[in-house]
């Protein structure tokens, strides 16, 4: 019996840009756990999103339908960090990861999070190592793989991902700390299972659930696959 708490974290990306508010509380009404927010800067991405102003704007929308306030996680691939990183805490951020490649000095950079009130995480491409959790897992919160190249939505997902969460797994047993274990990029109700089996309890879809004319249907088979 797994009595690991998992987290759907639909990825706004593949929302409709048109209408975000009322996708944001329609993916909450539809059983989302966390709100994804994948933050695009044309410079460490080739591709271009949005800023901490239409954070503030879907803050208030971010609650279940008793209330409760849903996190916003927001995924930096951007460069530089800080600046931006302080912005979207200031504007109701409640965990923000970035790419240690992305920061001059990463260690700072996640101090800068946490003194500002939010869980820091970081974030690795597939062609990462996570060798800098020798030196940060005990100040990070959540540590999120990227089984896509960062850039875009509705790409495959990549094989070589599921070894680097058993590595990452191991890492945070190692450490003794609970640290949230997020995966980004190309998860589906046919593969959450296996991803989920190496080791992730969180899980961003955006392309997936966006795409679809039912998000509760595609979130609750998600939850069936995790049982
Ligand atoms: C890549 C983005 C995507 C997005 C998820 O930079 O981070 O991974 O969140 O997109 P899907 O679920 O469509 O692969
Ligand atoms: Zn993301």
């Amino acid at each position: 019996m797994s009595t690991t708490t998992y987290r759907i974290a639909p990825s706004i990306l593949s929302a409709d840009f048109a209408r975000l508010g009322d996708e944001v509380k329609n993916v909450i009404a539809a059983g989302a756990d966390w709100i994804h927010f994948d933050v695009m800067d044309n410079h460490y991405v080739p591709n271009l999103t949005f800023g901490p102003m239409i954070c503030q704007a879907l803050k208030p929308h971010a609650k279940k339908p008793d209330g409760t306030p849903v996190p916003i996680d927001v995924h930096l691939m951007i460069q530089p960090v800080d600046a931006l990183a302080g912005a979207f805490i200031d504007a109701g951020a409640d965990l923000v990861s970035f790419h240690p490649d992305a920061s001059t000095h990463v260690h700072r950079s996640v101090q800068a999070i946490k003194a500002k009130g939010a869980k820091a995480g970081l974030t690795f491409n597939p062609g990462a190592t996570l060798d800098v959790l020798d030196w940060l897992i005990d100040d990070i919160d959540l540590i999120l793989i990227m089984s896509v190249n960062p850039g875009f939505g509705g790409q495959s997902f990549i094989e070589s991902a599921l070894r680097k969460i058993e590595d990452a797994r191991k890492r945070i047993e190692a450490s003794g700390k609970d640290i949230r274990l997020e995966v980004d990029g190309g998860i589906k109700a046919d593969n959450i299972r296996r991803v989920a089996d190496a080791g992730a309890d969180t899980f961003v879809a955006g392309s997936a659930i966006f795409g679809k004319p039912d998000y509760k249907s595609v979130i609750d088979q998600m939850r069936v696959a995790l049982k």
